[in-house]
């Protein structure tokens, strides 16, 4: 199958090798593919510059966006949370309509001159803080920007290793989650899910449920900085 990720980060770079070793076509959006290829420092994480990912992985295409959104016929957005909705809104409707969407992103707001006002440090700096939060979702902005794409929350509860691979540890008996307004498009998440290899997922229900989903990324923040390694949730019923 085709799969457009797009987004270049971690996250998607974890999908995007995944995906390819399954057999798929992956191809990656980006702003500037030459600008991105040209980058030759880690980002603010560390993470390595997108060139020498994508020299171990040559077989991925880079393009952008706009290009990438119209050649996949499903599609992972891995755009960073505070600009998702601004950067998917200003696409031309013709390249995700009608398209399952797959959103991962995280609505982290980081932290504006001044602080927050309930700070958070945490080892790696201050916690950025969720915008939307609560009595919204960036799912459902992402959904209500684009009518006619069919938007998917998923991916979110874990961290991005253990989502393209369950088995990682714990023998892969942990639970995944989704949320969505569209059943055909769960069935391509679930579907999705299933090839990474999990074998318990839930469907919280509509894309409001993507509200939890998202806020829960603070409780996972709190509890890795708490254990201090990599942990999955399993649902006892
Ligand atoms: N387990 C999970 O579900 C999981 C794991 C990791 C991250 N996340 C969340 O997923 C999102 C992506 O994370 P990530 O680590 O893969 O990547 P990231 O570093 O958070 O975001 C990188 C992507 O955002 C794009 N971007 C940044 N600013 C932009 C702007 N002003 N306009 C348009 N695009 C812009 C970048 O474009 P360029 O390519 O042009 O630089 C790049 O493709 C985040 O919200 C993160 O919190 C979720």
């Amino acid at each position: 199958m085709k799969i457009a990720i797009l987004g270049t980060g971690a996250g998607a770079r974890q999908h995007a090798a995944r995906l390819s070793s399954l057999g798929h076509q992956v191809i990656i959006g980006t702003r500037d593919p030459k600008a991105t290829s040209a980058r030759t420092e880690p980002d603010m994480m560390g993470t390595e510059p997108f060139a020498v990912f994508h020299a171990a992985h040559p077989e991925l295409t880079l393009v952008t966006f706009a290009e990438a959104a119209d050649a996949g016929e499903l599609v992972i957005n891995g755009i960073d949370g505070a600009n998702a909705v601004t950067a998917l809104a200003g696409l031309p409707a013709s390249v995700l309509a009608g398209k399952t969407l797959i959103d991962y992103a995280v609505p982290y707001v980081h932290q504006q001159p001044g602080g927050p006002e309930h700070s958070w440090p945490t080892p790696w700096g201050e916690m950025p803080h969720l915008d939307p939060v609560d009595t919204d979702s960036l799912a459902e902005q992402i959904q209500r920007a684009l009518p006619e794409t069919k938007v998917v929350k998923t991916f979110v509860t874990q961290e991005q290793e253990t989502v393209v691979n369950p088995a990682e540890f714990g023998g892969g008996d942990h639970t995944m989650f989704l949320a969505g307004d569209h059943e055909d498009a769960k069935t391509d998440a679930r579907e999705l899910l299933s090839s990474y290899g999990w074998n318990d997922i839930i469907d919280a229900g509509p894309l409001a449920a993507a509200r939890g989903l998202e806020m829960y990324a603070h409780f996972h923040t709190a509890l890795g900085i708490a254990l201090g390694t990599r942990f999955g949730v399993k649902i006892i019923r």
